[in-house]
């Protein structure tokens, strides 16, 4: 039976109620549901707007109710119209009148904003607990490569050298950053917005710090009741965040791809997270990098959604609204899973430096540390720059490299050219003299592989 029939005077058409009912996703809040009208109640007893006993009789059967729900002891009514409506009947089908005081000073409205607020707060420790595993990965990845040398990318054109360690903590970087937006998140988000009734508050002498902290959040409530119903920033907020986290995973995923294949053959996957082909037997596929990257998509897809239906709500609560969830659900496990699968295929992955070497040993990466050289010995920077160019073109002439063209043809372009040019060019010394702050040399990536830890306390 809905809560609200007393002005109809026919039930809603099945389809109907199938149409306007959110039972079948919102019933995975209902340890947040309960746990809000546990603080609620307990609320109204304590300022005597239900009587002390009653109060006390409706928090013992709510937690029966919870326990019940935990051990598969109660289902939910799939007819019900949501999960508010279910609990409450639940608590009125065992004790009757106590259990109909349960929604003074209340409406669905405070109630589904704050359960779907304390129902993504608890994911919170979930997903900054996948973020962190990640960063270990990587963090662990990147020090047994701290000094292998591999060409880094612009314009996916061999730039410069660089170490693979360094590489990878780029990645750490972005991600330690997600977990600073998701704390930031969560505490803009721990304000309860419970006693803001259906838009107006109401008469009754609530204490909402009260039930805020009993809440858990620390006596925070919202300072507007039209905004604490209608507010939904904290489910975009946590999609914009998780998408953010997508684009991060999906640019990774990239990049495995490309490291897997046989142009590049950085790396290889472990075969517990590769997948073949049913009609090319050679084929060992990075299909878990691709599914990341294509489920990014999906997540970006959930944050439009959102911002689609909020975007031309008028205040306060509108049943649009009810489409909030599956939306952010969907996002969380989509998110959730995407991580804790790619961590363990990195952290599992075979990394091959002497393919890195090797793809670093053409494409002329040292030729600005050429350039360099010439800068150190007193030419200006763009002369230096062009003399460089010219011993490129030269050598693509000749089918060199920068290591193996004779001093005669360097000093022929430039006569500050001199023998120790080739340990200047040598790869290992150009990653080695990028030194500076959060540069790739090794010594540099065991800094930076150090100060993370220590601020993330890993
Ligand atoms: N199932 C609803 C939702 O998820 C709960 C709030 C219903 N409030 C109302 N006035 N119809 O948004």
């Amino acid at each position: 039976m809905p809560l609200w029939t007393g002005r109809f005077k026919k039930s809603l058409d099945s389809k109907t109620n199938d149409f306007n009912s959110s039972i079948s996703f919102d019933s995975r809040m209902y340890a947040q549901d309960i746990k809000g009208s546990v603080a609620h109640a307990t609320m109204l007893g304590k300022q005597g707007i239900i009587a002390g006993e009653e109060s006390e009789k409706i928090v013992k059967n709510l937690k029966e109710i919870l326990a019940d729900l935990d051990e598969g002891r109660l289902e939910f009514d799939m007819t019900a119209e949501d999960i508010h409506t279910f609990v409450e009947g639940e608590l009125t089908k065992r004790i009757g009148d106590s259990g109909k005081r349960l929604h003074t000073a209340r409406s669905r409205n405070d109630q589904v904003a704050l359960d779907f607020k304390l129902y993504l707060i608890d994911q919170y420790e979930r997903i900054s607990g996948a973020v962190t595993e990640l960063i270990e990965a990587i963090l662990g990845k990147a020090e047994e490569n701290y000094d292998a040398v591999m060409p880094g990318y612009t314009h996916l054109q061999r730039a410069q050298p660089i170490t693979f360690g360094h590489h990878l903590m780029a990645y750490a970087s972005m991600f330690s950053r997600d977990l600073d937006r998701l704390s930031d998140w969560l505490e803009r988000t721990r304000v309860s917005p419970l006693g803001s009734g259906a838009l107006a508050g109401t008469t009754y002498p609530l204490d909402r710090e009260y039930a805020a902290s009993l809440l858990g959040l620390g006596g925070r409530v919202t300072d507007n009741s039209l905004d604490g119903v209608s507010d939904r920033d904290y489910a975009l907020e946590l999609l914009s965040v998780l998408s953010i986290i997508m684009v991060h995973l999906s640019r990774f995923s990239e990049e495995i791809i490309m490291w897997c294949s046989w142009e590049f053959k950085f790396i290889e996957l472990d075969d517990a997270f590769s997948t073949g082909s049913s009609i090319m037997p050679q084929k060992k596929n990075p299909d878990i990098a691709e599914l990341v990257r294509g489920k990014s998509g999906r997540v970006f897809g959930d944050l439009q959604t959102l911002l689609t239906v909020m975007k031309g709500l008028p205040l306060a609560y509108n049943k649009d609204m009810q489409e909030d969830k599956e939306a952010v659900f969907d996002a969380l496990d989509t998110a959730l899973m995407c991580i804790e699968t790619f961590t363990p295929m990195l952290a599992t992955a075979t990394v091959l430096p002497e393919n890195m070497r090797r793809a670093a040993a053409k494409g002329f990466i040292n030729a600005t540390d050429a350039a360099d050289y010439l800068v150190y010995k007193g030419l200006p920077f763009r002369d230096a720059y062009k003399a460089t160019g010219q011993l490129v073109a030269l050598c693509i002439d000749k089918e060199l490299t920068l290591e193996t063209l004779p001093i005669s043809e360097y000093k022929a372009v430039c006569e500050l050219f001199d023998e120790d040019v080739y340990a200047a060019i040598d790869l290992d010394e150009c990653v080695k003299k990028r030194t500076v702050k959060g540069g790739p040399s090794p010594e540099c990536v065991i800094s930076e592989i150090k100060n993370m830890r220590r601020r993330l306390g890993l």
